[in-house]
């Protein structure tokens, strides 16, 4: 998936943002069909600094067009966004969404509240990019989304799991829906994933069908 990434991008030339903006539609969209804003409008949107946290940045700015109250965590620094995450970032921060950046293991206290708060989680925290052992700050914020029992929708890959695999690396999400962009990655349909996965939706993120068809 990820050489496919590349060639969208650098081959064909679809922008990272245009693909980030259809990964955070599919996410929003899929929250719109199971989480009806009428019963979910509380939504604690946990973003890595990473593409899979751009994803989430993205679904934040359609969830508020479709009239639910998002809230960005951001787990990791703001500096280190790389251009299309902060794009949305600032998109979002103009829609005068509220985000909170936690840098330390010692916040992630704060994202407790945020949680408790909310009526659903979006989570955007690692996806295929996730190498070797998970940090203490992933890993406690993981902990924390667990604890929090509430539904929780996860953008590619229920954070921490492997994508490849299907183990966690430590600790993952146990996600109620995952919405997987391009194809599915092969841990995700193992059966040991399934505790973390829940229920797997694949979006092709208007990919070209050349790209995901098998040569
Ligand atoms: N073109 C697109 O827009 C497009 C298309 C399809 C999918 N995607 C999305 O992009 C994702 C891949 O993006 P990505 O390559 O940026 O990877 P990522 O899945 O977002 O992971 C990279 C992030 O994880 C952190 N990280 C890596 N290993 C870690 C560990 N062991 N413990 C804690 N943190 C760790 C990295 O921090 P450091 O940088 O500090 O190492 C970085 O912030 C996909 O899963 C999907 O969600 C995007």
């Amino acid at each position: 998936m990820q050489r496919i990434d590349r060639r969208a991008i650098i081959q064909i030339g679809i922008p990272r943002a245009l693909l980030m903006d259809h990964a955070g539609l599919a996410l929003a969209s899929l929250i719109r069909r199971r989480y009806p804003v009428s019963r979910y409008r509380d939504v604690v949107v946990c973003c890595g600094s990473g593409y899979n946290g751009g994803d989430g940045l993205s679904a934040a700015r359609h969830l508020l067009r479709w009239g639910y109250r998002p809230r960005v965590v951001l787990v990791g620094s703001p500096k280190a966004l790389r251009a299309e995450p902060a794009l949305y970032e600032g998109i979002l921060h103009r829609l005068h969404v509220p985000m909170v950046a936690l840098t330390s293991p010692a916040h992630v206290a704060r994202l407790r509240g945020h949680l408790r708060a909310a009526s659903l989680v979006v989570d955007a925290l690692l996806g295929i990019g996730l190498r070797g052992p998970l940090r203490p700050l992933q890993t406690l914020a993981i902990a924390e989304i667990n604890a929090a029992g509430k539904p929780v929708v996860s953008a590619d890959v229920p954070s921490g799991l492997d994508g490849d695999s299907g183990l966690p690396h430590g600790a993952a999400v146990r996600a109620s829906a995952t919405v997987t962009f391009g194809m599915p990655k092969r841990g995700l349909l193992a059966r040991r994933a399934r505790p973390y996965v829940g229920r797997l939706l694949v979006d092709e993120i208007t990919l070209p069908p050349t790209l995901l068809t098998p040569s």
